[in-house]
């Protein structure tokens, strides 16, 4: 499974890609409003760091506008990838964007069928958003298992994206599911490297080293 950093924090994607090589970036009006900075520039700096596909959002609410987003943010680096919002528009944009080339995020997906009309209208990741679904008390995780047996049924070739991840336990079930890709926060990335037993394993073979090297300076 890829792993991708969910945020426009350029010191968090450069921090998160010197512990491992980071699959991609997902960034959204949200996240770059919390970063405080022009959209543009930050995509660009964070194409630098990130070799593979980063997600810039469009703001338009009509097809046409989506479009012009998409080309213009698709000249910022190679590496850009357009985030359309599952709606009417926003699948004609899809395709459109795709026929051109430019490859498209279709992101704000709540339903297995938002998803499979995603992946035939091109989409190359479609994003089911499942903290949010959590949070109206639904399970965010069975609309993965839905669109993963979905596209499976039919050889979609649209990559499955877990969206709006809120901790491990939902990047384990996406593994488990066979999602293609997870976007995280940096503070979920930093909790998949912990454990109490990593950390109490470390302190009890210090201090068995301390009392070795103690007893050998006695003799
Ligand atoms: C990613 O592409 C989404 O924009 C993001 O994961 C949303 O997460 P949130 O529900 O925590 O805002």
């Amino acid at each position: 499974m890829k792993i991708f950093l969910d945020t426009a924090d350029t010191k968090e994607i450069k921090a998160a890609d010197d512990i491992i090589q980071l699959d991609g970036v997902t960034t959204n009006p949200t996240l770059i409003m919390k970063a405080g900075r022009d959209y543009n520039e930050a995509l660009k700096e964070i194409c630098s760091i990130v070799k593979g596909p980063v997600s810039a959002e469009t703001v338009s609410l009509d097809a046409d506008g989506m479009v012009k987003e998409g080309i213009a943010f698709s000249k910022i680096a190679k590496n850009i990838i357009i985030k359309v919002p599952m709606t009417i528009e926003g699948m004609k944009a899809c395709q459109k964007l795709t026929q051109k080339g430019i490859k498209v995020n279709v992101t704000l997906v709540f339903s297995a069928n938002q998803a499979l009309l995603a992946a035939k209208s091109g989409a190359f990741i479609v994003s089911p958003f499942v903290g949010r679904l959590d949070d109206i008390g639904e399970i965010g995780m069975d609309l993965v298992r839905e669109i993963k047996q979905i596209y499976d049924n039919y050889k979609f070739k649209t990559q499955i994206l877990v969206a709006s991840i809120r901790n491990p336990i939902h990047v384990l079930e996406a593994a488990k599911i066979g999602a293609d890709i997870a976007t995280l926060p940096y503070s979920v990335f930093e909790q998949l490297f912990k454990h109490t037993l990593t950390d109490a394993g470390i302190k009890r073979f210090l201090e068995d080293w301390d009392a070795l090297n103690k007893t050998l300076k006695k003799k």
